[in-house]
């Protein structure tokens, strides 16, 4: 089995993040056909390609784009999500390091289409090295008159800003990142309104993560029909090629392009090489640690599709997949994601900003040894408070990962408390 490489297949053409090679690549060939076709067609092709958002939601992009608000009398923003700091997850940094004309030429196809003139890109504090390649290769596309007061000689203004983070988890959230971009702080807000009425700076705003937006070259290009038959699952409606970053236990870790509906089996031992060191596969957390873990059984006979991701029990996420083997201890593996999601957690409500760091003080009981049955009960508890009534869903999710671990895997937890009471007894 082979890669399905579409966004990543110049990926390895060097010096592919200058403007000259990416033009001899053919790059911003959109720019010759996109004029010709109003705004609205642009919009019913990206609905018609079937494309769904990869930045965790999975929301259809069309769809989204024809929710913005008409008529408001103010400008629509387009605001591009690289914050990426879903734990397993560092394709978009790629994709902005090798690739940022991939970025801009899909932001100037959204542009278009959503009557966008002013484009924002929200990238990750921590990622200096995709940033400079990004304005850097802003600053080309300037120079040769493909963004500024006319785009490719139309009479399209276009101006892309980039927005640093300063390294906070939850300003991934894209009502968050809008706060942070406005200089507040990074915390959700309630929807609705949804940004597509009510968004940066109370405008109409579309937000979309890099992938998404580093797609809508490939669709404007070659059609809704090319990109929909992108798509080995028939049941499926979230067609196309896309980026997973696999990490773990696999002899070859790495990101992967493929067609969605590929089986994981043929993901983690064709691709990824199999396991590492002849162990064998214990789970595996498909989509970023948010996501709720799939033991062995469950996960081979599952696809990418976010059909099937869904039907095992979890969800594609940020499309991180997070490979464990046989010798992995999961409830030290929940215990580190919930010191995570307790230290990122912004603490706007009282569910997630007390339930994380109480979930942590319960979950290292186990890791230690001296749980009592009353934790896992507590912890239960928990975590189902947690999935019920936190704001936004940084708390839900870090329940998730609770009760994933506890589905498939209570009988490690079971028998550490077993063991903490023989001990206690002195058996
Ligand atoms: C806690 C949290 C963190 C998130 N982090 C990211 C992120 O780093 N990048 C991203 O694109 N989406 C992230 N999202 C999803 C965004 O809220 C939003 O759904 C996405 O940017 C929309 O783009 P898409 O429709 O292209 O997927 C996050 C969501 C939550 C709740
Ligand atoms: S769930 Fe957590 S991150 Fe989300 S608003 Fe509440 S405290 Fe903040």
């Amino acid at each position: 089995m082979a890669e399905r490489k579409v966004l990543l297949e110049r990926y390895d053409v060097p010096n592919i993040w200058e403007l000259d090679v990416y033009r001899r690549h053919g790059g911003y060939a959109t720019l010759d056909g996109l004029f010709a076709k109003s705004p609205t067609d642009w919009v019913e092709e990206v609905k018609a390609s079937g494309l769904c958002g990869r930045g965790g939601a999975g929301f259809p992009t069309g769809v989204k784009w024809s929710f913005l608000a008409k008529g408001t009398g103010k400008p629509t923003y387009l605001v591009v999500n690289a914050d990426e700091s879903e734990p397993g997850t560092c394709h978009d940094r790629r994709l902005l390091e090798r690739l940022p004309h991939q970025l801009i030429e899909g932001i100037i196809n959204t542009c278009y289409a959503i009557d966008a003139h002013e484009a924002y890109v929200y990238i990750r504090g921590e990622y200096l090295e995709p940033y400079q390649r990004l304005v850097q290769a802003i600053r080309e596309a300037e120079a040769a008159g493909l963004l500024g007061k006319t785009v490719a000689g139309q009479d399209f203004p276009l101006r892309i800003v980039v927005h640093r983070g300063a390294g906070a988890y939850i300003c991934g959230e894209e009502t968050a990142l809008l706060s942070s971009q406005e200089g507040d702080k990074g915390q959700p807000r309630q929807k609705p309104p949804f940004p597509a009425v009510a968004g940066l700076y109370a405008a109409p705003t579309i937000v979309n993560n890099v992938q998404t937006i580093s797609t809508i070259p490939h669709i404007v290009r070659h059609g809704a029909a090319w990109f929909a038959g992108i798509n080995l699952a028939p049941e499926s409606k979230s067609p196309g090629p896309r980026i997973l970053s696999v990490s773990g236990h696999v002899q070859r870790p790495g990101i992967y392009e493929v067609e969605t509906g590929t089986p994981f089996e043929e993901l983690l031992y064709g691709l990824c090489g199999g396991i590492r060191g002849g162990h064998d596969l214990k789970s595996v957390i498909p989509g970023g640690s948010s996501m709720p873990m799939l033991p062995k059984d469950v996960i081979l006979q599952t696809d990418t599709s976010f059909e099937s991701i869904r039907k095992a029990g979890s969800q594609p996420g940020s499309g991180a997949v997070i490979v464990m083997d046989e010798t992995t201890d999961i409830p030290t593996v929940v215990w580190r994601i919930s010191r995570f999601y307790a230290h990122e957690s912004c603490g706007k409500c009282t569910p997630c900003r007390e339930g994380n760091p109480w979930s942590v003080k319960l979950l290292r009981r186990f890791v230690d040894g001296t749980a009592r049955a009353e934790d896992l009960r507590i912890l239960v508890e928990v975590a189902e408070a947690m999935e019920k009534n936190s704001f936004c869903p940084l708390g839900i999710a870090a329940a998730w990962a609770t009760q994933g671990a506890l589905k498939h895997f209570r009988h490690e937890f079971e028998a550490r408390i077993s063991h903490a009471s023989a001990i206690a007894a002195g058996d």
